[in-house]
């Protein structure tokens, strides 16, 4: 099979179209012929950062060369493990694999765990599905799980118009919540048209003069001194979730002393939030915006697109 390999950890030239043996399946585990695959910020510093690839590789330790990133895949089922009981040959799939271990999905064929996958939902398509994976179920554990969201809530979501927060808007929507979501001014119209009801343009506005009672911040910038105003425009008892800044010592204890909880959060891959994620998207609740498709040998490409920093929704990968 074709699979994008990583030769080594640097920049996106690293990323080299290889063939390679269609892997083995363990018992609880379904071969997926893969139809699309959805590209994120880390993995772009994942390729170029020795440390994090290494963590990774000792995260599942009876893996081998060659390093293949990627999670998010959407695709058929072609084989399943003797132990699998949910799906079977043909059912149409999607998932984020085996995060934050060894994923490989930038490949024809994914070897996943079945608890990983949920069934595609059949009136979207398998961009849409595999833009719907890592971002939204990080966008649904944040609100469901962490802020445990609920209606009439005051939410401001950073970085609404990408990947993650683009979910997040329309999710913090669904749950009968007050949403607002920062961005440039370009994208203003973008984040209105999923459902917020207002925009704060971040390069000429403070959000956090504008904003002082927020019962949730969904914070997704990666820079400590960005969590410490976001504080700010948490109200009482509100609660801040950090996706890529790590919160110091300092900044815990003010949240505390200004009784206000912040967490540190990472996604996790489980099929009961897949399933949550299908079922909005089966309704129409949830969309994915897809704002770039790339073919499978451009995925250095992929890369360099998401490491602007400025990717509108989701960009993926198309098999055929
Ligand atoms: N902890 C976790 O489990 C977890 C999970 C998923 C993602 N993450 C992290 O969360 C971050 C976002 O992920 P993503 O997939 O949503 O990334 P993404 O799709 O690349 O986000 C791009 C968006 O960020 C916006 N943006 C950039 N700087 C901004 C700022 N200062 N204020 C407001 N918006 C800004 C851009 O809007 P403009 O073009 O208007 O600037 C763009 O639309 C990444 O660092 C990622 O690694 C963490």
């Amino acid at each position: 099979m074709k699979a994008v390999v990583l030769t080594a950890p640097g920049g996106p030239e690293n990323l080299v179209l290889q063939d390679i043996a269609i892997p083995d399946i363990k018992e609880d585990e379904i071969l997926v012929k893969v139809k699309a695959i959805s590209i994120n910020p880390v993995e772009a510093f994942i390729r170029s950062n020795e440390t994090f690839l290494r963590m990774i590789l000792q995260l599942d330790k009876n893996d081998d060369k060659p390093y293949i990133l990627g999670w998010d895949i959407s695709g058929v089922v072609e084989q399943t493990g003797k132990g699998v009981t949910r799906f079977r040959k043909g059912d149409e799939v999607f998932g984020m694999v085996k995060f934050i271990g060894h994923g490989k999905a930038y490949a024809e064929y994914v070897a996943s765990p079945e608890s990983h996958l949920a069934l595609k939902p059949k009136n979207i398509s398998h961009k849409a599905a595999a833009a719907a994976t890592l971002a939204a179920l990080t966008a649904w554990q944040a609100l469901v799980h962490h802020a445990r969201i609920k209606a009439g809530e005051k939410v401001l979501i950073h970085s609404a118009a990408g990947g993650v927060g683009h979910y997040a808007v329309q999710i913090a929507k669904h749950f009968g919540a007050y949403v607002i979501g920062t961005s440039n001014a370009s994208k203003k119209d973008f984040i209105l048209s999923l459902g917020a009801d207002e925009h704060i343009d971040y390069s000429t506005q403070r959000f956090e003069e504008l904003v002082k009672d927020a019962d949730i911040v969904i914070d997704s910038i990666r820079d400590v001194g960005h969590i410490e105003r976001s504080l700010k425009a948490v109200k009482w008892a509100g609660r801040l979730i950090s996706l890529s800044a790590f919160p110091d010592e300092r900044i815990y204890r003010d949240a505390l002393m200004s009784r206000k909880f912040l967490y540190r959060m990472e996604v996790a891959s489980d099929q009961e939030d897949m399933e949550a994620i299908a079922s909005l998207l089966e309704k129409g609740q949830l969309r994915s915006h897809v704002s770039k498709t790339f073919r499978f040998d451009e995925l250095p490409k992929a890369h360099r697109h998401i490491e602007t920093g400025h990717t509108q929704g989701k960009i993926v990968v198309k098999m055929d």
